[in-house]
């Protein structure tokens, strides 16, 4: 195992890293699932004004001990965020021991995390990407499969990690649709080494989300998902009702346009995405409930257990 990977997961009871949620993940959310024992994170825009973010980091240095997992902050480097280089500063002030890279791969955001001991994640959505973000300096990527919530890529994950793992051993992080015990498993026998859950954890107690976002999540299928371009500019997955309710018709949706990108001030509609219209990946039918967060991450465990005994079993089947 690499010695970063080996370094994060022993501190972890569950190899899940809780994704970024814009607007929904606060320090509620990610004390919850530190305690748990996988990683929480919450992208640096959700506090806003911009002195939220050091009452938000310097709650979760003092809240969060070693006998927690690590958390993790989410920069939005792209052109829209205006705060990145203010972001990044108490980042390094408060040495937040995880960082995860959206949109756009800096060596200077990278040295500076470096400069603290802290380890950086970037989340891409091909191989290509994965690729220049390693040249860039990041220590590990998140493949964004089909299927995942907010801005997911095309490309199936067996793809993507097969691919990713011909060239580099150090920490992955597999996204999209993950949302049981059983599936954390398969992503580590592809070749992951964490399972990245974003749309589940809006499911539960902590999550900064309207309760009808939240019964939507619990209701909810693969089926009831819609991939497009147009509330953002760049193509992610939404729930078909919160479309419908924005008086939309889900089924013929124009197209967006990358150029008035503006990460979370509206994008190309009336309706402002992630208010809403809301984001969401496939494997939300595995989720029966709003539940506290601890709650969701212990039947994960139960399921990732569950899962690896039936496995060792069903090997035993196999002729020698
Ligand atoms: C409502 C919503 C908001 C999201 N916001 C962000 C964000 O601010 N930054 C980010 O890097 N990813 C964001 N994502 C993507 C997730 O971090 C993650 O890649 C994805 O949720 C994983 O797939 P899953 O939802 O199927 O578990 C968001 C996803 C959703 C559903």
């Amino acid at each position: 195992m690499h010695p970063i990977t080996a370094k994060l997961k022993s501190r972890m009871k569950l190899p899940v890293i809780g994704s970024p949620l814009f607007i929904i993940s606060n320090p509620d959310l990610v004390i919850a699932q530190c305690r748990a024992g996988v990683i929480g994170s919450f992208p640096s825009l959700n506090a806003r004004p911009l002195p939220q973010l050091e009452e938000w980091l310097q709650r979760l240095s003092t809240e969060l001990g070693p006998e927690d997992a690590p958390y993790a902050v989410n920069l939005i480097v792209h052109k829209s965020t205006d705060r990145l280089m203010q972001d990044l500063e108490l980042v390094v002030k408060y040495k937040v021991p995880v960082i995860i890279t959206s949109l756009g791969a800096r060596e200077d955001v990278n040295e500076a995390v470096h400069s603290y001991g802290g380890v950086v994640l970037h989340d891409v959505i091909n191989d290509r990407f994965a690729r220049k973000a390693i040249e860039k300096g990041a220590d590990g990527l998140i493949p964004v499969a089909a299927g995942a919530g907010g801005h997911a890529g095309v490309l199936s994950p067996f793809a993507m990690v097969q691919e990713i793992r011909e060239w580099f051993d150090g920490p992955v992080a597999l996204s999209g649709s993950i949302a049981t015990g059983a599936a954390v498993l398969a992503a580590e026998a592809m070749g992951a080494d964490f399972g990245y859950i974003g749309s589940a954890f809006i499911a539960t107690t902590e999550a900064r989300a309207d309760e009808r976002y939240k019964q939507a999540i619990v209701e909810g299928r693969a089926s009831d998902i819609v991939y497009s371009d147009l509330f953002t500019g760049v193509s992610g997955n939404y729930l078909r009702p919160s479309i419908v309710a924005a008086g939309l018709d889900p089924d013929n949706l124009p197209k967006g346009d990358y150029s008035t990108m503006n990460f979370g001030s509206g994008g190309n509609t009336d309706a402002k995405a992630w208010r809403d219209i809301w984001g969401s990946g496939q494997g939300i039918g595995a989720v029966k409930a709003v539940v506290p967060a601890g709650e969701m991450v212990a039947r994960l465990k139960r399921e990732y257990d569950a899962a690896r005994a039936r496995l060792q079993e069903d090997a035993k089947v196999l002729a020698a």
